[in-house]
């Protein structure tokens, strides 16, 4: 789908966006490696958690929707069956590494596939630790998907140094040490998302000056109620279109705020995007609250590198199109692991503003550019990748002219997203 997109006239009022894409993942596995009745509040509805979902119906789980309600009838790390097809994991990164991780320990074989995206994406990263586990498991010589784990009679704890920072990777290895015999320990840097440690209360100690998430083999995932906040990285594209488009206030409702998510905000912030929050509580476990956001004067260049580059992985797309409004210079480095992801986003990033009239240069790791008033409207890819849908999507509010090839695919994470910037 080719969709024009319309200059805005303003964004105002209140917008919601799906469930945490990362925590639902995990109430849906954790939910079915759980025994008994596991109630989720808030699932987001997008196509990736969809994914995961079928996988774990595939291995014999049942699930119930009712109305804001989603239910899985657990059967405990040892009560899945082999699924009579392959897993397929669609375009979902973290469907793939943390299912990799659970059926590692299990006592009968499965594929996992993707689709052509996922399948170029490396799998090294988690088929190095799993295997050093003792995990039955290969990929193509390319180290990508299909992923094929045999049978397995048990797995050996490790202790893993994470690099680079993943927290796929990090979750993969401490599902796949609850059936290891004896305590396997996933070693951290640089932090990244700690949605995996908070959901199943695993204990985290500092390691020198680093610090150790543990996980007891054999140890029990109790069923519970989640209860997820909404999406801060959905929320990412609707906070830049109000701070972009003239005459714009809009509230954003319950968004996840969650430490190692929230860095997105200081870099608007730091941009002068005029961001306040409200009804700042904790539900679940995660902190949550409102944002509310209007019109800004983009001013402020930002540098995103180092340790924060994890921090804010999937927030930079969006990042990066708000700054091309600014006087001023963006700079983003150590950020090869974009290259990884649903497309390679530095490429994808440096190709689409190139077409706008941006000066940019590329590097190995990162881009840098300056912001210019004079942009031009053109035809953009998505590159069938929905953040760089939505992050050009939202620049589309602005210039007149541009319009997103591939456009659908924003279903991956924020169905509606386009009937939320254009009402
Ligand atoms: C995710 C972790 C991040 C992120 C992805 C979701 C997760 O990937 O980019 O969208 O839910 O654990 P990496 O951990 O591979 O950086």
């Amino acid at each position: 789908m080719d969709l024009p997109i319309h200059p805005s006239k303003g964004l105002r009022g209140q917008f919601s966006v799906p469930g945490d894409k990362s925590i639902s993942h995990r109430a849906v596995l954790f939910g079915a490696l759980a025994e008994g009745e596991t109630t989720i509040e808030g699932l987001s509805n997008a196509a990736d958690v969809r994914s995961t979902i079928s996988c774990i119906e595939a291995l014999g789980v049942e699930t119930e929707s009712g109305g804001a309600r989603f239910i899985i009838h657990g059967k405990g790390p040892r009560g899945f069956r082999k699924s009579q097809s392959s897993l397929n994991a669609g375009n979902s990164g973290t469907t793939m590494r943390l299912l990799s991780g659970i059926l590692s320990g299990q006592r009968f074989d499965s594929v996992i596939v993707g689709d052509s995206s996922l399948s170029r994406r490396p799998m090294k990263r988690i088929i190095e630790p799993l295997k050093r586990m003792g995990a039955n498991i290969a990929a193509t010589p390319e180290f990508t998907a299909p992923i094929q784990i045999s049978s397995t009679y048990g797995l050996k704890p490790i202790d893993y140094e994470l690099n680079p920072p993943s927290a796929q990777v990090k979750s993969a290895v401490l599902l796949a040490g609850l059936y290891a015999d004896g305590t396997t320990r996933v070693i951290e840097n640089v932090p990244t998302r700690d949605h995996t440690e908070r959901m199943l209360g695993l204990t985290v100690k500092p390691f020198g000056n680093k610090h150790a998430i543990e996980i007891r083999g054999g140890q029990k995932v109790l069923p519970r109620k989640f209860v997820v906040p909404g999406d801060i990285s959905a929320a990412t594209f609707l906070i830049a279109a109000a701070a972009l488009v003239p005459n714009s206030e809009i509230t954003i409702k319950n968004v996840g705020l969650n430490a190692t998510r929230s860095s997105v905000l200081n870099c608007f912030r730091s941009m002068n995007v005029a961001l306040q929050m409200a009804n700042v509580h904790e539900e679940g476990g995660e902190p949550c609250g409102d944002i509310v956001v209007a019109t800004s004067d983009i001013s402020n260049g930002v540098e995103v590198r180092g340790d924060i580059v994890p921090l804010v992985i999937d927030e930079i797309p969006m990042l990066a199109v708000t700054s091309m409004f600014a006087d001023s210079v963006f700079t983003l480095r150590d950020a090869t692991e974009l290259r990884y992801k649903e497309s390679d986003r530095i490429a994808s990033i440096v190709q689409n503003m190139r077409k706008l009239g941006i000066d940019i240069e590329e590097y190995p790791d990162g881009f840098a550019f300056q912001g210019k008033k004079d942009l031009i409207g053109t035809a953009l890819e998505s590159y069938g990748d929905h953040r760089i849908a939505m992050a050009f999507g939202v620049a589309g509010l602005r210039i007149p002219g541009i319009s997103i090839r591939g456009a659908e695919c924003v279903d991956i994470s924020f169905p509606g997203f386009w009937n939320a910037i254009q009402a």
